[in-house]
């Protein structure tokens, strides 16, 4: 048996495989805030490229990646899917546990795979520069990258709190070339109206958003990337499942259970789309999307319209959210803290295709721990949510023989400062007041 199976370059997907005309009734679609009718072409070209915009919109079932794209991505894709041989050893456990090696890319998470693609089309539409926000810090790491490979200048808005916890993910998009700020920040009108109400937020990923666009909405030169929710990023996150669904073909096996962390919903989307056909046909497979408990956006949200950011300055999006003005506490898995989810996350929740379940922070840390000692890796604390999950599923029952595949979105090796904290016994588990939620939820616009 192999540990490792890896493919050729050669053997990379050449198409991204788009979910959404296979999502039994469909996805709904983005609605402009003003009037309520569905979103213009011509108003979202103001912050976006056509190229993506298309691909947002795209019922196509495959869609070609450009040769340019590829010979990024060739630089550290095919991602390897391992066999947590160690880690099953440590469980005692007959079920077999597969993970997808998404560390591996420059940055250490699966989010340079669509960072390169949308700065390509960028680029290909004579952007100069680019804005966006970052949460963990590993979006904005991986479009600083992207951007350097593409020539474009890159402004990042890093969501204080983690901006305070990482200093070294801001050096690292700094080595790329890119420009960073604390968010809320005094460079926009949001952010020094928010910090004159409340100067010491932590921020969160609503108010980075807002920023990220005010500024690119304010300059000819300047486009916005979001690096999670929207359709187009699911479709370059495809890549993921694609490449995984060979991988278990050539080890002999097939997907029983299929996980992933959900913050925006990309990696799990990514992981999951390419299997979703075969679920449709009658396969059985369980998607299991896992979230932190105390930001609940699948298992305690509502499927509703609601803005992706706070300053309102999103289309109306129809997916699971604990509301636009919910503000998470700062918790060590930053790019979990979002009070929206991918509409199409959303969508195959609603169909119940996909399964959400809430975990502490606590037992993912402990999770973690183990997945380093066993397996050699260090996990970003977002990824640790996702291997929580995987033990839960691989413990139900020891003797079962099953096939657990999950997606290791990221390396955790310039998130140690949270792992101090889980040593020195500083991290509390949080469970987010359904007081809160519904105070929060009161704010969804009318429709
Ligand atoms: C390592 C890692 N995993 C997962 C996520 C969650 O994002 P998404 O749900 O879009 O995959 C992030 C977000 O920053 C991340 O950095």
């Amino acid at each position: 048996m192999n540990k490792k199976i890896v493919l050729r370059d050669d053997e990379m997907p050449r198409q991204w495989y788009n979910v959404s005309p296979d999502i039994p009734n469909g996805l709904q679609l983005p609605l402009d805030p003003e009037t309520k009718q569905p979103m213009s072409a011509e108003k979202l070209g103001a912050v976006f490229p056509m190229g993506l915009l298309e691909q947002e919109m795209s019922m196509e079932r495959y869609i070609d990646i450009p040769e340019e794209v590829l010979e990024i991505l060739k630089i550290w894709r095919p991602s390897p899917l391992v066999r947590a041989t160690n880690l099953e050893k440590a469980l005692g456990t007959k079920a077999k546990i597969f993970f997808k090696n998404e560390s591996v890319s420059p940055v250490g998470s699966h989010k340079a795979n669509s960072a390169v693609a949308q700065a390509y089309y960028n680029k290909r539409e004579g952007v100069k520069r680019l804005s966006t926000e970052t949460g963990a810090g590993q979006w904005g790491s991986a479009l600083s990258f992207a951007t350097s490979k593409f020539d474009l200048e890159c402004k990042v808005y890093m969501v204080r709190v983690s901006f305070n916890q990482k200093p070294y993910r801001k050096s690292m998009m700094q080595t790329f070339g890119a420009s960073v700020v604390a968010s809320p920040s005094t460079d926009t009108q949001t952010g020094r109206d928010i910090l004159a109400k409340t100067p010491d937020t932590p921020g969160s990923l609503g108010i980075a958003i807002s920023e990220a666009l005010e500024d690119a909405s304010k300059r000819d030169d300047t486009k916005y990337a979001l690096g999670s929710v929207l359709n187009h990023v699911v479709l370059h996150q495809s890549i993921i499942g694609l490449e995984a669904k060979k991988q278990l073909e050539i080890a002999g096996e097939s997907a029983d259970v299929v996980i992933g962390c959900c913050g925006g919903g990309s990696n799990f989307a990514g992981l999951v789309a390419a299997f979703v056909p075969d679920y449709l046909e009658g396969k059985k497979i369980k998607f299991l999307g896992v979230e932190p408990a105390s930001c609940p956006t699948l298992t305690m949200g509502k499927l509703a319209y609601d803005f992706g950011d706070v300053a309102k300055m999103t289309p109306l999006l129809y997916m699971y959210t604990l509301g636009h003005n919910f503000i998470p506490p700062g918790i060590h898995a930053g790019g979990l803290r979002y009070h929206g989810m991918a509409p199409i996350v959303s969508a195959l929740v609603r169909e119940n295709i996909i399964a959400p379940i809430k975990v502490h922070q606590l037992e993912c840390f402990e999770a973690g721990v183990l997945f380093a000692r066993t397996e050699g890796i260090i996990p970003a604390p977002e990824t640790c949510h996702a291997i929580r999950a995987a033990i839960i599923e691989a413990t139900r029952d020891l003797k079962e023989e099953k096939t657990i595949v999950f997606n290791f979105s990221g390396h955790g090796l310039i998130d140690m400062a949270s792992y101090d904290k889980f040593y020195a016994g500083e991290l509390r588990n949080y469970d987010y007041p359904e007081e809160e939620i519904m105070k929060s939820l009161s704010d969804l616009p009318e429709i």
